[in-house]
């Protein structure tokens, strides 16, 4: 089985890839965050797990839906962790939920895809993104291929006093960061209710046509980058920033 979370669709375009060469479907886990379900579930075989990096570390809504699912015992489990620049210390994590749940830790691979996070950090132009989305087509390949012969992923090292550093950050970060206070919308907003269908934690509704943010948010930028009109704002920290609209929406750009 193949589970993705995402925001601006870089894990679902890795999952779908994956699936495809496993002759399966992929799951999003935001069905299961929505209606706040987690799954139990029986098959056995190979789990693989798809979740963008979120500051060093696998996005914890992946991490908490695997923690409170239920899966067979021992069933092999590969995390697929998607990237603007480096997984730092997933795989950490991920062995370590492996170990919690007594799945069989088949590794954690790095695969670089566009950056989404832009309020914090510099977002790329549509041309820069298409490559980028086009270098990672043969690395999934490569590990869809490996996950389907059944081998081991490498695993990466990772440097002394990394993770409790990354849990630090991790701890301060979501708690004052993570926030929704400062999305405000502008008047070129055409009520298209684009961001309350994108928001995995369906934090957004709309108010006399206009998007309202509620307080459960992962800062997964899927409301800000892909709306059509650009109508979404961070505070000031967004203005002028490319938006990255997600893997196929800039592959079908590419002239
Ligand atoms: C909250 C947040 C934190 C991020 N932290 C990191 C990071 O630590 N390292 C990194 O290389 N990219 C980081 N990124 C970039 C994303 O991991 C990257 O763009 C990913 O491919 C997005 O996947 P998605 O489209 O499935 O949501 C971060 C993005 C967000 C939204
Ligand atoms: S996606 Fe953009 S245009 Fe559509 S409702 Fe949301 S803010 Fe308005
Ligand atoms: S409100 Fe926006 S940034 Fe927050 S979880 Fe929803 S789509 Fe993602």
């Amino acid at each position: 089985m193949v589970f993705y979370f995402t925001g601006t669709g870089n894990s679902r375009f890795i999952a779908e890839r994956v699936a495809e060469i496993l002759g399966e479907k992929a799951i999003d886990i935001s069905t299961y965050i929505k209606e706040n379900k987690y799954g139990d579930f029986k098959e056995e075989g190979a789990y693989v797990f798809v979740a963008p990096c979120y500051v060093s570390a696998p996005a914890r809504a992946m991490m908490d839906f695997i923690k409170n699912s239920s899966f067979p015992r021992g069933i092999k489990a590969y995390f697929l962790i998607t990237a603007a620049v480096y997984m730092g210390s997933s795989p950490a994590y991920c062995k370590k939920m492996a170990k919690k749940k007594g799945f069989q830790y088949m590794g954690t691979e790095n695969i670089v895809m566009p950056q989404n996070y832009l309020t914090y950090f510099k977002t790329k132009e549509i041309e820069e993104n298409i490559g980028i989305v086009k270098s990672a087509i043969p690395e999934i390949d490569k590990f869809g291929n490996k996950i389907n012969e059944g081998q081991m992923l490498t695993d990466k090292k990772i440097k002394f006093l990394e993770v409790p550093f990354t849990e630090l950050v991790c701890i301060i970060y979501y708690n004052l960061f993570m926030k929704t206070k400062q999305f405000c919308v502008s008047g070129d907003c055409i009520s298209c209710g684009k961001c309350v269908r994108e928001c995995p934690y369906g934090n957004i509704s709309l108010k006399d046509g206009k998007p309202v943010w509620g307080k459960k948010c992962t800062h997964c930028m899927a409301c800000i980058n892909r709306c059509p009109k650009t109508a979404i704002e961070y505070g000031k920290m967004s203005i002028g920033k490319p938006r990255y609209p997600g893997p196929n929406e800039v592959l079908k750009m590419d002239k």
